[in-house]
């Protein structure tokens, strides 16, 4: 499979006029309509679930065409652990968890770049002490199943209320299923 070639680079407010007209699209508006809230920035401590916990701030990325340095895409990733006192505001502990979410530029979907830039983030060092990566999927989401698809990645358990679930070894594990490969 060849991908286009990309480079991830921090997200600054300069690039947020770029992301308002991409947030116009149809199914960036259906799918990925919590966008606005990753520009927001999270406080770490702060409960999002039943034992998770906002370890940091959202690490957000552009996507950018390697050649031209074009913006062509977007990703948040919510940096979740557990908090051993269950006290909101408290230091959160491994192992953390990211949750991701990708928009690609409506005029550049379909073109490979979605893949692309999911196997640079799950490489990311600023991603290094994440156990796990991944989201659900609307399983009405064709492009978003059929991007994963191509990465080889399977949903991790049945869809629950029309969400398809996807868990993939972050970069801590598989740094240490690589040392113990060496064993
Ligand atoms: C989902 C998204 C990130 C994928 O990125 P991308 O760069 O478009 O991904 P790809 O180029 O690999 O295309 C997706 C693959 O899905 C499939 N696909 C794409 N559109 C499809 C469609 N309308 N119907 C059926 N299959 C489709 C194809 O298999 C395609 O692979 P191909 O290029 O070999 O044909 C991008 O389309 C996007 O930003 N969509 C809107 C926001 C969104 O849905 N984000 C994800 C939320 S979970």
């Amino acid at each position: 499979m060849t991908l286009p070639e990309i480079v991830l680079t921090e997200y600054t407010p300069s690039d947020l006029p770029t992301l308002q007209q991409w947030w116009k699209d149809k199914d960036v508006l259906e799918y990925v309509h919590e966008l606005e809230h990753q520009l927001e920035g999270d406080t770490p401590g702060s409960k999002v679930g039943a034992g998770k916990y906002i370890a940091r701030r959202n690490v957000r990325f552009m996507v950018r065409d390697a050649v031209t340095g074009a913006a062509v895409g977007f990703i948040c990733v919510q940096v979740t652990g557990a908090s051993w006192t269950e006290r909101e505001g408290e230091p959160v502990m491994p192992p953390f968890h990211g949750g991701v979410n990708i928009v690609i530029d409506p005029l550049r979907q379909h073109g490979g770049i979605g893949p692309a830039a999911l196997k640079a983030l799950f490489d990311h060092p600023k991603l290094e002490n994440l156990v796990t990566l991944g989201g659900a999927v609307d399983a009405a989401n064709k492009a978003s199943l059929g991007m994963l698809r191509k990465l080889g990645y399977v949903p991790s358990g049945p869809a629950v209320k029309g969400m398809v679930p996807f868990t993939v070894p972050g970069p801590a594990a598989r740094r240490s299923s690589t040392v113990s490969d060496h064993r």
